[in-house]
């Protein structure tokens, strides 16, 4: 059997709390022939700070003729030891919003540059990338984390950018935004408030695969929820 018969789903930031969670629960769905896990430690590798891995780790899929229908972004970046989110404006500083734009923007978009052209030219995929609430400009009226807020408001912009001009060459393909939920994991550990709605990984992988399976070529260039409601931008 040819691979292009057997659809395949990929996951980039398979180590995350997140993105472990999705990687799991495809391996457990008849539907994937093969799942593909990349991360910094995988082989291929994948780290978003360095163009050549993200290029040697396409080359490498392409070579396995892959029918991907199912293609997951699940990296991110909040808070590290040297950078906190920001409460107020002196908080703010170059590097964090260099860093934070760097792996929430910057990263992503150089993943879907060369993973993009991998989408089958006819038939339904869907390439989604894990965003966040906090970056809809309409629906910020807390303010603070600014550096994380504005990375992830440019990943959207982005990723309804390339949908329009997938869209030209994949009329079937769908690129979209997705938020999560807040979840359980390192990153949200710091935040995570007693009566947040917080749930387990293995919860938010379900749902948000669940929207994924779901979306139609008409919601490419849209940001969803985990529950599939559109968020404005
Ligand atoms: N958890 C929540 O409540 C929540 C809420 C809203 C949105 N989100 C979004 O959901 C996504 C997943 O978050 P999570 O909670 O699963 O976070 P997480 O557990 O901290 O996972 C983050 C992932 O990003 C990867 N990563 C970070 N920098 C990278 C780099 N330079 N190159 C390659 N990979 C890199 C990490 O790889 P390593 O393992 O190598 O560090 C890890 O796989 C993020 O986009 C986040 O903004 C999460």
């Amino acid at each position: 059997m040819n691979n292009r018969d057997v659809s395949s789903a990929l996951v980039i930031g398979a180590s995350g709390g997140i993105g472990s969670s999705i990687t799991a629960h495809l391996q457990s769905k008849a539907k994937y022939g093969h799942v593909w896990a990349l991360d910094r430690r995988s082989i291929p590798r994948i780290d978003l700070l360095d163009e050549s891995s993200i290029i040697a780790a396409a080359n490498r899929i392409a070579e396995e003729n892959s029918k991907i229908t199912l293609f997951i972004i699940a990296t991110g970046f909040l808070h590290n030891i040297e950078h906190k989110p920001e409460k107020r404006l002196e908080d703010v500083t170059e590097t964090s919003l260099m860093h934070a734009f760097a792996v929430n923007a910057a990263g992503p978009a150089m993943v879907l540059k060369h993973f993009l052209p991998l989408a089958p030219k006819k038939g339904r995929s869907v390439f989604a990338c894990l965003s966040a609430r906090v970056g809809s400009i309409e629906d910020n009226t807390l303010g603070g984390w600014h550096s994380y807020r504005a990375s992830k408001a440019a990943l959207n912009q982005l990723v309804r950018t390339m949908a329009i001009e997938l869209r030209r060459t994949r009329p079937d393909a769908i690129l979209a935004s997705i938020h999560p939920g807040t979840t359980a994991t390192n990153l949200s550990a710091p935040f995570s408030k007693q009566g947040l709605d917080v749930r387990s990984p293995e919860v938010a992988a379900v749902q948000i695969v669940n929207v994924l399976e779901n979306l139609t070529p008409q919601d490419s260039g849209s940001f969803f929820d985990h529950m599939g409601k559109p968020i404005p931008w």
